[in-house]
């Protein structure tokens, strides 16, 4: 690609926002041409605005960008969203109703029927409902989602073994990392030699979430998957990476071997594994005794890898194993850019941008 494609990042001061600005930074197809913000922010220089968490330092072209009211129009076809849910919906929607495609990394629009909730690797046939959505929205933009952090990195590990045997029914306790809560997120005094045993929502969201990833497309709806799921959220003092420990039982009964085989030989489709994003593979196996470690596992594949140990027989259901991905990486930022790389694969992009010149 000759020439980089202009693209917006909304909440670009937040935990998420920076992520992106230091992923898109380097990024072979795309370059940012605006951060935005709350009024808070906007009208300051994006480094005088910003506390800047990464530990790289930040890009100076970005850092000299004044950060911009969240409103279009945007400088080009593709507009990342990391913004606060609570302002997300109407911002987001203002976006696509401009022309601009929206990946966003918030709840306000997952589980809206026409909204394609993508992991490239697993569901990238979703990305058609776009076309229903623009229908029935009458926008020349749209509105695709990411998951929520722990359902990312848990519906890729899930999806190989319900192609495979077809899951029944799971139990899922996530261990999820403290850059899950945003800045400055929760206080120290609360966190530190502590575990938080509720994370508002998040039960929800996995339960959901994960049933429409793993859902069927058929005549422009998804029917989500059937099968049963209980969750149990809780915080711990890591900094980065959501860890979950899995039961699971299977319709077609897995041993160790066939479950460890299915889950190595997972690939998304040629195009998606062409992608600068994609991690070949997308799940790594490890089978030392005591991983994934969030610190030693969470940057697997640059952050984009989901790591998989501890497969082992379930006394209770069929199978238990333990799964752990970056939760702003592959749970966020760096899944939203690889969202974006499929629509530029897909030719949306390049149709996005004519309709809007
Ligand atoms: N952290 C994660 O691991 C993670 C993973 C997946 C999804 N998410 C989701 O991604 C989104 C961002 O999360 P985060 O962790 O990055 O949160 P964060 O650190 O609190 O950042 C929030 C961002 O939203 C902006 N914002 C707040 N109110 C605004 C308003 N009224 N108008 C415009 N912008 C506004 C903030 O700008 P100012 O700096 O100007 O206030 C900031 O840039 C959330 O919806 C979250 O649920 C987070």
């Amino acid at each position: 690609m000759s020439q980089r494609i202009p693209v917006a990042v909304l909440g670009a001061t937040g935990t998420v926002g920076q992520k992106f600005v230091r992923l898109l930074a380097e990024h072979p197809w795309f370059e940012v041409a605006a951060v935005a913000a709350s009024s808070a922010s906007a009208g300051r220089t994006y480094a005088e605005a910003t506390r800047w968490r990464e530990p790289v330092p930040m890009p100076p072209e970005i850092g000299r960008l004044t950060v911009q009211e969240c409103v279009p129009p945007s400088p080009g076809p593709i507009v990342f969203s990391a913004l606060e849910a609570e302002v997300a919906g109407p911002i987001e929607q203002a976006f696509a109703a401009s022309g601009a495609i929206v990946v966003t990394n918030t709840r306000t629009h997952r589980m809206d029927p026409d909204v394609p909730l993508l992991i490239p690797e697993v569901n990238e046939d979703h990305l058609s409902l776009v076309d229903c959505q623009q229908q029935s929205r009458g926008w020349e933009g749209a509105i695709l989602a990411n998951p929520n952090c722990s359902t990312a990195a848990l519906a890729l590990a899930l999806a190989p073994l319900h192609r495979a045997f077809t899951i029944e029914r799971l139990f899922v306790s996530t261990m999820q990392a403290i850059s899950g809560a945003g800045y400055p997120g929760v206080a120290s005094l609360d966190i530190v030699g502590n575990v938080i045993p509720f994370i508002a929502g998040e039960e929800e969201k996995i339960e959901l979430e994960s049933r429409k990833i793993l859902g069927t497309l058929a005549s422009g709806a998804i029917e989500s998957s059937d099968f049963s799921l209980s969750v149990h959220a809780n915080r711990v003092p890591v900094v980065d990476g959501h860890m979950a420990t899995v039961s699971v039982e299977l319709r077609r009964k897995a041993d160790v071997a066939q479950a460890i085989e299915a889950l190595r030989a997972f690939r998304g489709s040629p195009r998606v594994c062409q992608l600068p994003s994609s991690p070949i593979p997308p799940i790594e196996v490890d089978e030392r005794i005591d991983r994934p470690q969030s610190r030693l596992d969470a940057d697997r594949g640059a952050g984009m890898a989901v790591s998989v140990g501890r497969v082992r027989p379930c006394p209770v259901l069929d199978l238990r194993m333990v799964v752990l991905g970056h939760n702003t990486v592959r749970g966020a930022a760096g899944q939203a850019v690889q969202i974006a790389e499929l629509l530029v694969a897909d030719g949306r992009v390049d149709r996005a941008a004519g309709r809007s010149r």
